[in-house]
């Protein structure tokens, strides 16, 4: 039998905080009644802080919010909209839940993967696009929709598509 193989405990940085991102932290915290219902906005913070949350972030969320270093990860990778390492500059997710698929997502996916020149769950070389699929993102009635990065984009069809591509620069 064929033991899996061990990947090496990452060495933690520390981390600190600007003044004014850790001011903003207990702003966040202070509008929850316990410390960890902060755990999505505590994330988004040091996303758009360090640009994606390593282990050395999720282990200062946990001290921060009074939870275990893998109760973070957990929820970090449970929701696909944080970014990864490798993630690149726009992350196009296309939803293809059911009301999405009935309205074309598939197109859409495969059209981006033939102009973007990938497959779902890569990245373009030059690191601009990353293409996911996704589950519902809570717009059924304008699929079918894409989200890249924050920016909800519905009723898509692929001459929208081409023209969004063309605007991202
Ligand atoms: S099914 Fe696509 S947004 Fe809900």
């Amino acid at each position: 039998m064929q033991l899996p193989i061990l990947q090496p405990v990452p060495t933690l940085r520390k981390i600190e905080l600007k003044p004014d991102v850790r001011a903003e932290a207990e702003r966040i915290v202070s509008r929850y009644p316990v410390r960890k219902a902060a755990m999505l906005p505590m994330l988004h913070l040091m996303e758009r802080e360090f640009g994606i949350v390593d282990e050395s972030a999720m282990a200062y969320i946990g001290e921060f919010l009074g939870v275990s270093p893998v109760k973070v990860l957990s929820n970090y990778t449970f929701y696909t909209w944080f970014k990864r390492a490798g993630t690149g500059k726009y992350l196009l997710q296309v939803c293809c839940t059911l009301p999405c698929a009935l309205r074309g997502s598939d197109l859409v996916v495969r059209h981006l993967e033939k102009r973007l020149g990938l497959k779902v769950g890569e990245s373009t070389k030059d690191g601009k696009f990353t293409l996911r699929k996704v589950e519902c993102l809570a717009s059924c009635d304008t699929a079918p929709v894409l989200q890249i990065n924050d920016d909800l984009h519905e009723h898509l069809t692929i001459a929208r598509l081409d023209q969004i591509l063309d605007g991202l620069k």
